[in-house]
């Protein structure tokens, strides 16, 4: 139980004595649906739907969601979406239907992922990241709010790094808190895909875990969540 939280800080939470009572038999589980949610997006900014950066960032999410019961997570999988970067007049694509996502006051954390593309981020994502603007006005939507990078590549060292930093750096525009991952991946999920398959990268896949879990323990912080250390 090291890293869940305990019964009493629970309730304390939770604050209703009666949620103490139904939850003193049952797990955090039960209760799910009793609390606001804590949801974590992750975008894949792979042109590609479903390949490599999309199983990456999934697989962070996933972790995400084994913290804690209150976390809710989805994938938007950029794969096969038209999204023109910025213009003063935005053609009408693909991205009308994402910005309501990203507007839920539910959503307290973002996973980005992008393939290394000649050692920068897809331009998909740059246009993703553009498009991104109504989060910053009239209101700071994302300020704040943590934001864990992944990046996949063709090679062990194929600029995964700097295509982190790009898009951390992209996100501190937004006020979001780049966050690396959990020990050792200190800056977040640098993902080595094979003939596009990452199952055989334990390690890389590690990463992607631990930035996953690094975004929910921000998250849960912010959302007044104390666990144990
Ligand atoms: C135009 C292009 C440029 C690429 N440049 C790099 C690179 O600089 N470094 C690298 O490691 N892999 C590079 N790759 C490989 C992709 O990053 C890798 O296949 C990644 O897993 C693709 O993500 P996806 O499977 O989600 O589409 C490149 C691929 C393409 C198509």
């Amino acid at each position: 139980m090291k890293n869940e939280i305990t019964r009493r800080e629970f309730v304390g939470v939770t604050a209703t004595a009666a949620v103490a009572g139904s939850l003193a038999s049952t797990d955090a589980t039960a209760a799910e649906g009793e609390f606001k949610p804590i949801k974590i997006l992750g975008i894949a900014c792979s042109p590609r739907k479903g390949m490599t950066t999309a199983k990456a960032v999934q697989a962070a999410l996933d972790a995400a969601k084994g913290l804690d019961a209150r976390i809710q997570v989805e994938l938007i999988d950029l794969g096969g979406l038209d999204i023109a970067g910025y213009s003063p007049a935005p053609p009408p694509d693909d991205f009308v239907s994402i910005l309501p996502k990203l507007q839920d006051p539910a959503v307290v954390g973002l996973i980005i992922g992008s393939p290394s593309y000649f050692r920068g981020c897809s331009s998909l994502c740059k246009a993703f990241i553009e498009r991104c603007a109504p989060l910053r006005e009239p209101k700071m939507l994302l300020d704040g709010k943590p934001v864990g990078v992944i990046a996949t590549g063709g090679f062990r060292n194929g600029g995964q790094e700097l295509v982190i930093e790009q898009i951390q750096t992209a996100m501190l525009c937004f006020g979001m808190i780049p966050v690396g991952g959990r020990p050792p991946a200190f800056q977040g999920g640098t993902v080595l895909a094979t003939k596009d398959d990452i199952s055989s990268d334990e390690l890389g896949l590690g990463t992607a875990r631990n930035t996953g879990l690094r975004v929910a323990d921000f998250a849960l912080k912010l959302a007044g969540v104390k666990r144990e250390a």
